[in-house]
């Protein structure tokens, strides 16, 4: 057993209960959970100590909703898009075949590379979605990879219907739910479904995510990203943990929403990358509904691996408070993938920690753009 001390934290926010800050604070984390939290002046003996001059000391994000692990990229999709075109699903085919061209050393490490920009900027806790290999060979190899570097894999087989399948898309969907399904299960906790135009109907979601239920999967799902096109209706009625983009949403939808489990999980990035108009967080906030915010990486709609980014996205134009988009990008997440470990630094929680060199956690919002993260704990 080793435990640290970390002091001098001008203000820790815990996240517990609620906001939770505390000014002059001091932490203890022993291996790998939080011990004790309270003034520094009270603060017990440990092992080791950190300085965190004065700076605050936050929870390590949770990015509840990432595409991480792909080949190639799509930046002249970007440069149209900026040119006046709109986003479509159908620019997935592109990084489909880049990735089954791609050797395993190639996603690894291209992978790899992705995670170290995550924990750069204070992602502490990251899920990963397959859905550009398509092909069961190359949707297995995507999860295999994946869990090396994290428990939260999600197996998006329906993502898009593959260019081979277009012509008989039923075979696709019974693929995905039988053979496709069953190589993936060893190494997916999580089944999605893209829900949406261009992508899969309502009813086409339901049999896929009920298929993976019965295989022990849990589920989640992309809804509303395109339009109002049932997603939220379905996530809400097969209580899903999460329905990720709501894009475009009914006050009917935020209510459901808000007597319900499932959370709205909001992805500024894409929003942002695809130059769409931006969900206003208000209307989430009134009608009482869960949310989180994460960073959508992936190369066609959301190229983003910061999340003091999205955090800021969010602020300046979702109008989330700078407190609610902490609270998304942290416990959020957490809730997001029903976890109670994470997203918070009560005493239990896992010590996954960002120190920032800046007097208040505002400044995520307030200054863009700079690196405001002296350290990363996890
Ligand atoms: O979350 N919406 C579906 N999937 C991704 C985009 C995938 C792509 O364009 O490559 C998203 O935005
Ligand atoms: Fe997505």
């Amino acid at each position: 057993m080793s435990s640290t001390l970390i002091t001098n934290i001008g203000q820790l926010v815990t996240h517990d209960p609620e906001l939770g800050i505390l000014h002059d604070a001091a932490l203890v984390y022993e291996d790998e959970k939080i011990c004790w939290v309270g003034a520094k002046s009270t603060a017990p003996q440990a092992d080791s100590r950190i300085d965190a001059e004065g700076g605050s000391v936050i929870p390590g994000f949770v990015d509840s909703h990432t595409h991480a692990i792909f080949a190639g990229d799509r930046l002249n999709d970007f440069l149209a898009r900026m040119n006046g075109t709109r986003y479509a699903s159908g620019g997935i085919s592109t990084t489909v075949e880049a990735t089954r061209n791609a050797s395993e050393d190639e996603l690894r490490s291209h992978l790899q590379n992705i995670i170290s920009e995550f924990t750069g900027h204070g992602i502490t806790t990251f899920e990963v979605k397959s859905g550009y290999g398509l092909d069961v060979e190359t949707e297995s190899r995507l999860l295999r990879i994946a869990r090396e570097f994290t428990n939260e894999t999600t197996f998006l087989g329906a993502h898009v219907v593959p260019s081979e399948f277009k012509e008989d898309r039923r075979a696709y969907i019974d693929l995905v739910k039988g053979e496709m399904l069953e190589a993936v299960a060893p190494y997916s906790k999580w089944i999605d479904v893209f829900c949406d135009n261009g992508a899969f109907s309502v009813e086409e979601a339901r049999e896929i995510i009920l298929a993976g239920q019965s295989k022990g999967l849990l589920g989640r799902l992309h809804g509303n990203q395109l339009g109002d096109t049932g997603g939220i209706e379905l996530a809400v009625e097969l209580g899903l943990a999460s329905v990720d983009h709501c894009t475009f949403t009914t006050d009917h939808q935020l209510d459901l929403l808000s007597a319900s489990s499932t959370v709205a999980t909001l992805l500024p990035g894409a929003e942002f990358s695809t130059r769409s108009p931006f969900p206003d967080a208000r209307r989430f906030y009134d009608h009482g509904v869960r949310v989180a915010l994460a960073t959508d990486c992936n190369p066609g709609s959301s190229f983003i691996t910061s999340m003091p980014f999205v955090i800021a996205l969010a602020v300046r134009d979702m109008f989330f408070t700078p407190e609610q988009a902490l609270v998304a990008a942290t416990k959020g997440g957490a809730d997001a993938l029903r976890r109670t470990d994470i997203g918070h630094l009560g005493i239990g929680a896992r010590a996954d920690i960002i120190i920032l060199n800046t007097p208040s956690f505002e400044y995520i919002a307030y200054k863009p753009g700079s690196n405001l993260i002296s350290r990363v704990i996890y």
